[in-house]
């Protein structure tokens, strides 16, 4: 099966109705948010489509903040009062393309993006809150650190801007993911 490189969602074009990710509310904020989140202005949805422009993995990035007495040191050290991060809001494959890397092709693409939004308006970070424990395991596999890592309850996790061209260095040299599309 091939894929296109993430590209921006087109509503008119791209086939949402089918996507099953196995969480519900991922494939219904897609099928039925998207388009208004877009229009809106309140996320940017990014998709893998395949030959058919049938979605195979969808993410959503917004611009937010994270106060800095909230956030570890690494993310706070010398920042003003809100450090302003990249918040990865939604990140789901479906299920029948598990495995196959789309999910990490799509992480590559947005820690690239947030290097090259940091140029133009600063950036210090990614962000996101794993959907489950397993999936915050997933976001440790590219490098990016807990919140808090004595809380196992809480499930927000960052990978520094400035990290992020040695983080996909390292990604790439050590063959992970296993499959790439
Ligand atoms: C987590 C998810 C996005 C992974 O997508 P994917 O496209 O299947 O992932 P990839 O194929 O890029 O996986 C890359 C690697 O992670 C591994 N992996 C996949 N899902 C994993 C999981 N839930 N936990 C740990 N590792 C996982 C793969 O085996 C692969 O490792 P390998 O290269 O050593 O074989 C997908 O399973 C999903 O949509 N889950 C439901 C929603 C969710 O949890 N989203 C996370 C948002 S916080």
């Amino acid at each position: 099966m091939q894929f296109y490189r993430p590209t921006l969602l087109d509503p008119e074009r791209h086939r949402r109705a089918e996507f099953t990710s196995g969480n519900s509310s991922l494939d219904d904020w897609l099928r039925r948010y998207a388009g208004q989140s877009r229009r809106g202005n309140t996320a940017a949805v990014w998709v893998i489509a395949d030959a058919t422009y049938r979605v195979a993995c969808y993410a959503t990035l917004s611009m937010t903040s994270v106060g800095r007495f909230a956030g570890p040191t690494p993310l706070a050290k010398g920042a003003p009062l809100q450090v302003p991060v990249l918040l990865v809001g939604r990140l789901a494959t479906d299920s029948r393309v598990n495995g196959l890397g789309l999910g990490a092709q799509m992480v590559k693409h947005i820690l690239a993006t947030a290097a090259e939004l940091n140029v133009k308006a600063a950036c210090r970070a990614v962000v996101v809150n794993a959907l489950n424990p397993a999936a915050f395991s997933w976001w440790q596999r590219f490098g990016f650190d807990p919140f808090d890592a004595e809380d196992s309850t809480n499930l927000d996790l960052y990978l520094l801007t400035r990290d992020v061209a040695a983080t996909l260095a390292r990604l790439w040299a050590s063959g992970f993911p296993a499959r790439r599309v």
